[in-house]
């Protein structure tokens, strides 16, 4: 099936087949990335994640004990989502479009770091609301155009030439190098604030990506250079501001009112999510 979204779907598989086998990601970051969801939210609950990549996250989500749960993702990284959720037999990974993804709607769909890669990201939210069964409940994170001025200036540049190459060379020749220096910036300013915890964010308030920084420090080199290449692999990414998050959420007649939430995160990303209302009234705009 060729759609859209398929050079970007081929391009994440080139990145999320060649990792080692399970989660690329420790169970506070998906802790993290799931908030305000707790275990509760997924305990013996119908769950689905749109965009799953390697299953990374589905990893943890099985530990939540959902009743069944669903990854759908376009790419071949299916294959390796596939082996990450083998010993869950209520796991099931599905190749599809997320787009054009239709169901019978399940309790909760999360959908986390895609919706700023597809072509039209507003179909791609369409989606997530609509596989969210009445009553059920929904969760998104995206980049954000905010605190991100630096990204946008200088990764975009080399992302929109780096995405036409071999895959190798983005990994091995591009991001490797630019992402050592960013590195030591991290390790250094997290090294900073644990050595003055009271004066540090002070000193450091100016620094450029601060607190996504000292999140991503606590981790090694390794998923530092899964980072950058994943950002530099892509041909399509879009930074999203708050204005346009606040304009999708309310712009819909099917989600209830006063449920949504939209939460900064690490200083440039959005997460965002509501509850589908239980009776529509009228379809969405
Ligand atoms: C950055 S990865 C995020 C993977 C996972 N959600 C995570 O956080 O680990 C984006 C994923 O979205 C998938 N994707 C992009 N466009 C898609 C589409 N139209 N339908 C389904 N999956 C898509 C890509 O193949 C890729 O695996």
């Amino acid at each position: 099936m060729t759609t859209a979204d398929s050079a970007t779907a081929q391009a994440f598989a080139n990145s999320w087949n060649n990792l080692p086998p399970g989660s690329v990601y420790t169970p506070s970051q998906f802790i993290d990335w799931m908030q305000p969801l707790q275990q509760s939210d997924f305990d013996g609950k119908e769950v689905l994640e749109l965009g799953c990549g390697n299953g990374s996250l589905l990893v943890h989500s099985c530990h939540w004990q959902p009743g069944r749960i669903v990854g759908v993702d376009l790419g071949a990284s299916v294959q390796t989502a596939r082996r990450n959720v083998g010993d869950f037999p209520f796991a099931e990974i599905v190749q599809a479009d997320l787009v054009e993804f239709a169901s019978e709607g399940f309790d909760l769909v999360y959908c986390i770091g895609v919706l700023h890669h597809l072509k039209d990201p507003v179909a791609g939210f369409a989606s997530v609301v609509r596989n969210t069964r009445p009553g059920g409940r929904f969760h998104c994170w995206v980049y954000a155009r905010e605190g991100n001025a630096i990204v946008i200036a200088l990764v975009e540049p080399i992302r929109k030439i780096a995405s036409r190459l071999p895959w190798w060379i983005t990994k091995y020749l591009i991001a490797t190098p630019l992402v050592a220096p960013y590195f030591v910036y991290a390790k250094l300013l997290r090294a900073l604030h644990r050595l003055f915890p009271e004066q540090a964010p002070r000193w450091f308030s100016w620094a450029p990506l601060r607190e996504y920084s000292l999140w991503i420090a606590e981790r090694s080199f390794s998923f530092f250079r899964h980072v950058a290449f994943d950002q530099l692999v892509t041909p399509q990414t879009t930074y999203l501001s708050r204005t346009q998050i606040e304009q999708w959420l309310s712009s819909r007649a099917d989600i209830e009112a006063g449920s949504s939430y939209i939460i900064f995160r690490n200083g440039n990303s959005w997460k965002f999510g509501a509850r589908r209302a239980t009776s529509n009234s009228g379809q969405p705009t």
